[in-house]
């Protein structure tokens, strides 16, 4: 999509560019006038003046009127236009343009999407934040192409490869571990969850080194399906199952981003990544795995496998010495009984790390809200005949469960951590303004994070 920013009113656009109208009206009227020669496509926002979710809302609602009535080339003038609301309206023309076309036949007219936008402002020095506003869009639109392609297509083994092509001709350096590799350090959460898949495991290492100093670590959750192994999902739960690895696409493409921008911090991406699948070969519930960590793992439950290939690589992480790790997973279905579907769980026992998140979260438009971590919860992740579960029989707290696992291993990181659960936002929810499928959380999350952190 070309973004064009222009001094003047619309009312100076060519001909062949429809304009867009933002009118006194309820917010979500839309309506497309044609008087002779001028086309008019009007959008309701009310008399308030417009706070930023309703803001990055409206730049998504405008995309999508224009792509339902074919309009390829439009011009607007946007209220108030800052940089900060010059680079949301790029980032958000660009999410709302977007859509996972890759397995469809183009139809003989063509996809409806938007080729051009002139944006009217009189405000000057927006160029910088409308060129990284769409450089932001755009890498979030490729971790949904990567969360969106089947889990047929999508292995641990091409999601490596994918690693390595998102970093392309970007100083990015990127290595794979295999299995034999993997075997010898002792990664034994991760190879135990693999084992019931014919697709052997991948632990990718991505490293963008934009200053010295402690890294940034993003830690990535990759299974690339989850049927929950011997403990397999019910049909209607295992449907979207290939989006399980929407962690690791986040990292991925959060690593290239910053690096595309040239950000200067020091960023190391971690993505473990299996399947798991039931066969006669599959880890077992009652199995004790040994993680990297050197602490047993009871599995009461094969289909709690994000946690156990999370466990190896926070103990990983540790060997860069980071300043601060993330994690992002779509962990437990329990998050989204929490909170729905439009904010990601934030879980840490660091409160300032807490703050900044919220923060990063806020202001980027990739939501997000806390659960707790308090020592209480730790009740449910201890094992009977192992040093933890990965499963507790306690009903409730399924997501803080999730978190209170993965403390157990962050807690020898000696520096703060963070776990997301993004399974509420792994795909975008009604009232978004994006196409189905994919969100391409939480990439925005994670740059503003890096940027001001
Ligand atoms: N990948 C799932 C969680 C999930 C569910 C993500 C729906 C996105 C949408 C995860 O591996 C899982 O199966 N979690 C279990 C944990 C339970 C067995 C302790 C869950 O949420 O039921
Ligand atoms: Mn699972
Ligand atoms: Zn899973």
């Amino acid at each position: 999509m070309k973004l064009v920013l222009k001094k003047g009113s619309v009312a100076d656009a060519q001909k062949g560019y429809v304009r867009v109208a933002l009118i006194d009206a309820a917010k979500g009227v839309k309506r497309f006038v044609k008087e002779g020669e001028s086309e008019t496509l009007q959008i309701g926002i009310g008399k308030e003046p417009l706070n930023q979710r309703q803001f990055i809302i409206l730049c998504r609602a405008i995309v999508n009127a224009a792509k339902a009535n074919k309009i390829k080339k439009f011009a607007l003038e946007l209220p108030d236009l800052d940089e900060v609301r010059a680079q949301l309206a790029a980032e958000n023309f660009e999410m709302a343009n977007y859509e996972f076309n890759h397995f469809k036949t183009k139809p003989k007219e063509g996809w409806n999407d938007v080729e051009e936008i002139l944006l009217y402002s009189s405000a000057a020095g927006l160029e910088s934040a409308i060129k990284k506003g769409q450089e932001v869009g755009r890498a979030v639109n490729a971790c949904r192409t990567l969360a969106n392609t089947p889990g047929g297509d999508v292995t641990p083994t091409t999601l490596a490869k994918s690693a390595k092509e998102a970093v392309k001709g970007l100083p990015v350096k990127v290595t794979s571990l295999g299995e034999k590799e993997m075997q010898k350090l002792g990664m034994g959460a991760l190879l135990g969850v693999a084992k019931g898949s014919s697709e052997k495991p991948t632990f990718t290492i991505m490293e963008y080194k934009g200053a010295s100093g402690a890294p940034v670590v993003l830690v990535g959750k990759g299974v690339t399906f989850d049927s929950g192994g011997l403990n397999l999902k019910p049909s209607n739960s295992i449907y979207e199952m290939h989006m399980d690895m929407s962690g690791a696409a986040a990292v991925i493409h959060t690593v290239a981003l910053a690096a595309k921008l040239k950000v200067k911090k020091h960023i190391i991406g971690l993505v473990p990544s299996v399947e798991n699948m039931p066969s006669g070969s599959a880890f077992r519930p009652g199995d004790v795995l040994k993680s990297l960590s050197g602490k047993t793992i009871e599995v009461l439950n094969t289909d709690a496998e994000g946690r156990l290939i999370l466990a190896d690589a926070l103990t990983y992480a540790k060997r860069y010495k980071p300043a601060v790790v993330l994690d992002a997973a779509t962990l437990t279905g329990a998050s989204m009984s929490a909170l729905g579907t439009y904010a990601s769980a934030v879980m840490t026992r660091d409160d300032a790390l807490r703050t900044q998140v919220l923060d990063a979260a806020e202001r980027s438009g990739d939501y997000a809200w806390p659960l707790p971590l308090w020592d209480e919860y730790e009740e449910m992740v201890k094992g009977v005949f192992a040093d933890v579960t990965n499963s507790s029989p306690i009903r409730y707290g399924g997501a803080i469960e999730g978190g209170m696992f993965l403390w157990q291993f962050a807690k020898e990181l000696e520096c703060p951590w963070v776990h997301v659960d993004m399974a509420p936002r792994m795909t975008s929810a009604p009232g978004d303004e994006l196409a189905k499928g994919a969100a391409g959380a939480p990439v925005r999350l994670f740059l503003k994070f890096i940027e001001t952190y």
